[in-house]
């Protein structure tokens, strides 16, 4: 290869790299969606705390989902950590067996709960949307 030819060839992996950097970030700055702007809406959670009441409840009292120890393991992680983990092993007598909307509901409630303010839209019950909804630290929780 001529030395011209090298050179540009160079500069066009420089340029596709930083093209690809460049969209990284976008798609990064897509994922982060706070539960603290209104990740599910109010009819979600009562839905939510239906299924909380008939199903959850044999088992969990609400409390354990908005206390400290909640916080601590799952502030600053995605709602599709939590919904996965509850979704694959919850309710433990009958893993997997509510439908994702189901289960999407329960975790708006959960969201209720620990005091993250509702917005217009449910949450979502897709994977792919799910991840871009970031757990934050509840206001006034101590990390
Ligand atoms: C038949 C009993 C039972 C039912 C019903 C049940 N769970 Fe559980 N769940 C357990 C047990 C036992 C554990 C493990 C011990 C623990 O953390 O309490 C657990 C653990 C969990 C955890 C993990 C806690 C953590 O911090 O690691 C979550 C989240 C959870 N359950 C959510 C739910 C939700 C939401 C429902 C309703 C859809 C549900 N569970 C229904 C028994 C049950």
């Amino acid at each position: 290869m001529p030395p011209r030819a090298r050179c540009l060839s160079f500069a066009f992996a420089v340029l596709a790299l930083s093209a690809g950097r460049a969209s990284a970030q976008t798609a990064d700055t897509a994922a982060q969606r706070s539960v603290l702007s209104g990740a599910y809406n109010a009819a979600q959670a009562k839905a939510g705390e239906a299924v909380f009441t008939r199903i959850c409840a044999q088992c969990h009292v609400t409390v354990q989902f908005s206390d400290a120890n909640f916080q601590r393991a799952w502030a600053g992680r995605t709602a599709r950590d939590l919904f996965e983990l509850i979704r694959t092993q919850m309710p433990q007598d009958n893993p997997g067996g509510l439908r994702r909307e189901e289960y999407a509901a329960v975790l708006a409630y959960i969201f209720q709960l620990n005091g993250y303010p509702p917005g217009e839209s449910a949450l979502p019950a897709a994977d792919a949307a799910l991840r871009h909804v970031r757990i934050d630290p509840k206001p006034g929780s101590t990390p």
